[in-house]
């Protein structure tokens, strides 16, 4: 039998048994460390400190962190297992999950129905009465496959590997049962139905379909349709007659999340020309109203995420989440009132208008002082690389909305309400978001929409119709780098703009 041993993973105060040799990787994840590399030994992100005892590190490893300044009780997770008892320090990314209790007209239905918001990050479910609406339970927990990466390419590349598909379809399925189990243990409720949406890697990993055609140019696939599931081939312990899906794609990477946020903000519905705005993971874009939709996706995602900063986090405890000025001096909020680890996508939009009001930066983002980075604090400060990173991403949501727009034949003047959507949008500061040209419209028009996935996912357990299918008829996905202005319109709009 193999030997065991304790781990104590602190200021969690949390005891492990495990055997030798097992990977750190394979047990942190579960208590919020991250693996934004997925584990390649190149981020540095997944740091954990040894407080007693020892863990085994490849020793180039070591090196890697002592030669940037870390003492030796540093090691990567991800390259260290375990040799003996030992007791770690680890940093917790308690990400903030944004759950819903949006109230919606609906018609009556009968029984119990589970909606899922599957995301590359995060998960959230809620089980509905369907007979008045009442959300009676709800859960959220971070994506187990986070381990295997943080975004979407390098999940996409893990599934590619050693057999990696089928191993993280088995994970999120598994994942999930556990976390319904604990809904249905806690009110003895079977639901009747369960209707999951996400992304469209998130449909395919969930379904196990195949990911090649997500890694290349034009990143577009076949099986992005409505996917219905028996309990059983799912390994879910339900009864045989439960309804169970996953909505359809919309195109290339905007997913199912994307159409529930369409259902949830009226837009299939309305005379009126809309936007909806979701700048997570992938920065998707819908503008259009009840007779055709334009939707696109852009690589805006991990400058807001954080990941393509010099010290960006996710909106996590620890994350600088808002900068602004007091008294002319800079001043911030860190999420969870710790010291700051990072700096968090709100957090840079917000520092970036701040710098640009105080003359620290010219309006094409370039450092006045000479130097290569301006100071947030005395520890997180942005490089002038961050600055440039932001103004890619906020460049490419702004011309793939203005593309949208042209190919409808309308402006931004023609537009009557704007939502944003999703986690990162609910914290961003609109007024910043605008004053730094992320945002081209009057804030007035600007609304924070929220978690619109789980919304309309919610709202899709009451439909008898096929109100999805719908929405797939009036959208077209469009591939914003096909269209023949898109460098023109790219380059124009990579200038911040102060009001
Ligand atoms: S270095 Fe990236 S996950 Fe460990």
């Amino acid at each position: 039998m193999s030997q065991k041993y304790t781990v104590r993973l602190e200021p969690l105060g949390k005891i492990l048994k495990v055997n030798k040799g097992t990977p750190l990787i394979d047990i942190l994840s579960e208590y919020g460390v991250e693996f934004p590399c997925g584990g390649r030994g190149t981020c540095y992100n997944c740091k954990v400190r040894i407080i007693e005892g020892d863990i085994e590190t490849e020793a180039q490893y070591k090196d890697i962190l002592l030669k940037k300044g870390f003492d030796s009780s540093w090691r990567l997770a991800c390259k260290s297992c375990i040799i003996q008892d030992v007791v770690l320090e680890i940093a917790q990314t308690d990400i903030l999950i944004l759950a819903d209790n949006t109230v919606f007209s609906f018609k009556p239905g009968r029984g119990y129905g589970l909606a899922i918001d599957l995301g590359t990050t995060t998960i959230v479910m809620q089980m509905v009465n369907l007979s008045n609406g009442h959300v009676l339970d709800a859960l959220s927990a971070i994506n187990l496959q986070s381990r295997y990466g943080a975004d979407i390419m390098s999940r996409i590349s893990y599934a590619q590997e050693h057999s990696g598909l089928e191993m993280l379809c088995h994970m999120i399925r598994s994942q999930l049962w556990n976390m319904m189990s604990i809904m249905i243990k806690r009110h003895n409720i079977i639901p009747a139905t369960i209707l999951l949406v996400g992304n469209t890697l998130m449909h395919h990993l969930f379904s196990c379909i195949d990911v090649r055609s997500l890694a290349f140019y034009p990143f577009e696939t076949h099986e992005g349709g409505k996917k219905q599931f028996r309990a059983k081939e799912l390994g879910w312990d339900l009864p045989e007659n439960t309804k169970i899906a996953f909505m359809p794609a919309l195109g290339s990477f905007v997913g199912s999340d994307i159409l529930a946020g369409i259902l949830a903000t009226g837009m299939d519905k309305s005379e009126d020309l809309m936007a909806l705005i979701d700048l997570g993971t992938n920065g998707e874009i819908v503008v259009g109203n009840r007779d055709l939709m334009l939707t696109a996706s852009t690589a805006a995602g991990p400058a807001f995420e954080g990941t393509h900063i010099s010290q960006g986090m996710r909106a996590a405890n620890g994350a600088i989440s808002s900068v602004f000025l007091r008294n002319n001096e800079i001043a911030y909020h860190v999420i969870g009132n710790e010291i700051p680890r990072g700096i968090c996508g709100s957090g840079i939009i917000d520092a970036v208008s701040v710098f640009l009001q105080t003359n620290q930066i010219n309006e094409a983002g370039q450092i006045s002082s000479g130097k290569s980075w301006i100071s947030v604090t005395d520890t997180i400060k942005l490089t002038q690389k961050d600055i440039y990173e932001y103004i890619l991403a906020k460049a490419a949501i702004a011309s793939g909305i203005h593309i949208l727009l042209n190919m409808l034949g309308k402006s931004d003047t023609d537009l009557k309400m704007v939502f944003i959507a999703g986690g990162f949008g609910n914290f961003i500061t609109i007024d910043n978001a605008i004053i730094t040209g992320l945002l081209e419209f009057p804030g007035e028009k600007i609304l924070k929409a929220g978690n619109t996935a789980l919304i309309g996912a919610k709202m899709l357990l009451f439909k008898t119709d096929d109100s999805e299918q719908n929405i797939v008829s009036k959208t077209r996905h469009i591939s914003l780098e096909s269209d023949t202005g898109f460098q023109d319109i790219f380059v124009s709009k990579m200038m911040l703009e102060k009001t």
